[in-house]
């Protein structure tokens, strides 16, 4: 049989990301040039800074990604591309890259939504079998997908207001950590003690929701007190409070989501799925499903996962027309 090869393009953030897959899962290769140096020094992502960079760099991505994966434009198959949810500026600097590439090599165009590459970076680890529950947890989102079958995604909960992701960056802000702090939270928290106790909102709640506004609230009211009074804090302790606090939430939800539907495997996906505590939480707490997690380098944002979600899309028929706009906002239910 013929191979099968998707060129896929994701650019929805921070990261200028080009992967070509191999028929279903054999990524061979995934590029991935990141802009988090230039937003450091603004604490965040600056979107018009982010869409500039985007320009830059992404036609050489593309030509690494082929070079990588020794193959040529004409053996491609397919272009797939993130058309949301996202920064509408950064994102629409990948589509017209992959529709001027589509449309100049005769290519259909699939679009792809960034949570359900998060969720499908999960194929690469073993083949999923459905129905299935992931829970998503990245700077934008935080949200339980029931997956009936391949392509078929449905949000039974989310947050109310702030994402995991950001959280962790808002109160790595606070305590004066480079951006994103999600990663040195997660170190550091690994070397002290849940000591200060901050809330778990909604945890007792009998629904799916989740709430990380408070906790950050709870989080910056701890440390402006304590800097008034000139009190130290610890900060070992701080992040291991913080992230014991995530955590709980995080499980009590993703349990009563388990309980209330019939599933053989959890799926945890998105860039704080890279969250070594989280993991461990994981391996202590859930044992009735099996949980998959991508690999690292699948955690945070990359093409990869926009292709091993695409090949599902292309399995449906699901292409898009050349006039194909930016939904920054695109749910699930939108696609
Ligand atoms: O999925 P992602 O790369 O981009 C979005 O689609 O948002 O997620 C980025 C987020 C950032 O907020 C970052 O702080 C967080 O993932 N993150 C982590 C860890 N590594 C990255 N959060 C907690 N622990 C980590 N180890
Ligand atoms: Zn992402």
């Amino acid at each position: 049989m013929k191979n099968r090869y998707i060129l896929a393009i994701e650019s929805s953030c921070d990261e200028t990301s080009v992967a070509i897959l191999k028929n279903d899962t054999e990524l061979l290769s995934n590029i991935i040039a990141s802009q988090v140096e230039s937003h450091k020094r603004f604490g965040g992502v600056v979107p018009e800074v982010a869409s500039r960079h985007h320009v830059e760099v992404i036609t050489l991505c593309i030509e690494d990604a082929l070079q990588e994966a020794a193959i040529e434009a004409s053996d491609l198959d397919a272009v797939a591309v993130t058309y949301g949810p996202g920064l509408v500026g950064a994102l629409l600097v990948g589509m017209a890259a992959a529709k001027a590439f589509a449309w100049a090599h005769g290519l259909p165009l699939i679009p792809v939504n960034h949570m359900a590459g998060h969720l499908m970076a999960a194929r690469e680890v073993k083949e999923l079998t459905y129905p299935l529950l992931a829970l998503l947890v990245s700077g934008g989102h935080t949200e339980l997908v029931y997956v009936q079958k391949p392509g078929d995604y449905k949000i039974i909960g989310e947050t109310r207001d702030d994402a995991v992701g950001e959280a962790y960056d808002k109160v790595g802000r606070v305590m004066g950590l480079s951006y994103p702090a999600g990663r040195e939270i997660d170190q550091l928290a690994h070397k002290g003690q849940d000591t200060y106790h901050f809330p778990r909102a909604m945890i007792k709640e009998d629904n799916l929701e989740f709430s990380f506004s408070g906790l950050k609230s709870a989080f910056i009211n701890l440390h402006h007190n304590a800097q008034q009074k000139g009190e130290d804090l610890i900060l070992e302790d701080l992040c291991a409070s913080f992230q014991a606090a995530v955590m709980d939430i995080l499980m009590a939800k993703t349990k009563k989501a388990l309980s209330s539907y019939s599933v053989k495997s959890l799926v945890v996906a998105g860039g704080v799925a890279a969250n070594q505590g989280l993991r461990e939480r994981l391996s202590q707490d859930i044992q009735d499903v099996e949980v998959i997690i991508p690999p690292l380098r699948l955690c945070g944002d990359n093409a990869g996962m926009i292709a091993l979600a695409a090949a599902i899309e292309y399995e449906k028929g699901h292409f898009a027309k050349l006039d194909l706009n930016a939904k920054p906002s695109l749910s699930f239910e939108g696609m």
